[in-house]
């Protein structure tokens, strides 16, 4: 695929924050864009956005990083031919020269690698999914996976008013990716009504869109999503299960402390506190239980959690091959959670996506805080198989078209072939067995 035209430009993301996003044209005349997330709780092993500094967005502009791509990216790239997007993502890491990603920017470099993908995909006439599954070396069947869907949220995404950031709910039974978005409404529902009930406020959501009542204490929130449920007329634990993502790294204290909700706890404390919770509720996974650094207890942590729910890691692997294979040799976690904006390119979120399979872990392709309209993410989510995905709660539309791009995906691929390549093999939703 030769590459004709390049170009960039700003977007703005769910936060009214600039990101950015690219176009590719091919020498067919074949055009594609696509563009990036940001995320707020983020982990210092990520590669690094570029952003402008100075006033203009309190310096969060992506001027640099646009200038960037219509700069030395597309004099790199126009008139050249590339045969996979592994050739691409290796040209781009060798235009940038440095680990993290920071001299172009991490999130000029994404923009294009992900423009790529489409323009590859558009011009062989294959879904993006499809197209993403053909990167593996060994495809798995497209799957539609199984939705964590953010009900409560604390931490980073709602001014820290409960330190942990997220209480997710799991639907399992239902058939369908639709019968399960109904099934969580009506836990939000209730969830609101006992938010106006309990503290007197109104429904006030965070960046992904979930509830943020003032809850006193991370313990509080579980309770009342377990009661939501239960609210809604569904079996806790088998009808519906619950997540976490603690994203202890945000309220790590120094000397290995913690500050939960203005208790200083040591790693073995926050360990136990965490193992309480899955044992008074049924959390399916617990996402970065502890600090990012906290090498010496992430193991702990995994063997007191044992097969209740998966050791899930975001901010203590960043989606990095190296960080994944030391927490696989380590037996500090056993499930990823996949940010392809961690990483900085496709080929190597393909390359920690494989360290973790082949360890045997589940994965969990996984949004931003900071979303745009773009839907990419559920594409990759089907594409490769993943066993969940984390899109944030049922309202707003960054989030909405991700999860209406997985109810296309069910409806055209599995139920009408109204699609380019008819009805296809997907796995059907069944709970991810461990
Ligand atoms: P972030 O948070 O996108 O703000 O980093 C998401 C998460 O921690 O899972
Ligand atoms: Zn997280």
């Amino acid at each position: 695929m030769r590459i004709k035209r390049v170009d960039a430009w700003e977007v703005l993301d769910s936060r009214g924050r600039p990101t950015v996003a690219a176009a590719l044209m091919l020498d067919d005349g074949t055009a594609a864009s696509a563009s990036v997330p940001s995320g707020a709780s983020t982990g210092r092993a990520e590669a690094k956005e570029r952003r402008d500094g100075g006033k203009r967005f309190r310096g969060l502009g992506c001027r640099q990083a646009v200038a960037h791509i219509r700069g030395p990216i597309a004099a790199a790239l126009l008139g050249e031919c590339f045969d996979d997007q592994e050739q691409l993502d290796r040209h781009l890491l060798e235009l940038d020269g440095t680990a993290d990603k920071s001299r172009l920017g991490a999130n000029a470099l994404l923009a294009v690698s992900l423009a790529f993908a489409r323009a590859a995909a558009a011009c062989s006439g294959i879904e993006l999914f499809t197209y993403f599954a053909s990167l593996l070396p060994e495809p798995f069947p497209p799957r539609l996976p199984a939705l964590t869907i953010n009900l409560f949220s604390g931490g980073k995404h709602a001014f820290g008013q409960v330190a942990i950031q997220d209480v997710l709910v799991v639907p399992k039974l239902g058939a369908t990716v639709m019968e399960r978005l109904a099934q969580v409404y009506e836990v939000y529902q209730q969830a609101a009504a006992l938010g106006a009930r309990r503290y007197q406020v109104r429904a006030l959501t965070a960046d992904e869109g979930g509830l943020a009542p003032p809850f006193s204490d991370s313990s509080e929130m579980l309770e009342a999503a377990a009661e939501a449920v239960g609210a809604a007329g569904y079996e806790l634990g088998r009808e519906i299960g619950l997540a976490v993502d603690v994203a202890a790294s945000h309220f790590a204290l120094a000397g290995g402390y913690y500050n939960l909700d203005g208790k200083s706890l040591s790693s073995e404390q926050l360990i136990e506190t965490i193992s309480a919770w899955t044992r008074s509720y049924p959390v399916i996974s617990v996402e970065d239980g502890l600090a990012e650094d906290d090498w010496a207890h992430w193991p702990v942590l995994r063997r007191e959690l044992g097969d209740r729910a998966l050791t899930l890691a975001d901010d203590l692997t960043c989606t990095t091959p190296a960080r994944i294979r030391r927490a696989i040799d380590t037996g500090a976690a056993n499930a990823l959670l996949l940010k392809v904006n961690q990483v900085g390119t496709l080929t190597e979120a393909k390359e920690s996506y494989l360290s973790a399979r082949a360890a045997g872990w589940p994965v969990s392709v996984s949004a931003r805080s900071g979303e745009t309209e773009d839907a990419w993410l559920a594409d990759l989510a089907v594409g490769w198989s993943a066993e969940f995905i984390k899109i944030g709660s049922i309202t707003q539309s960054d989030r909405l078209a991700k999860y209406n791009r997985l109810l296309q995906i069910e409806h055209q691929y599995t139920m009408t072939g109204f699609s380019p390549e008819g009805v296809l093999e997907l796995i059907p939703f069944r709970w991810p067995s461990r």
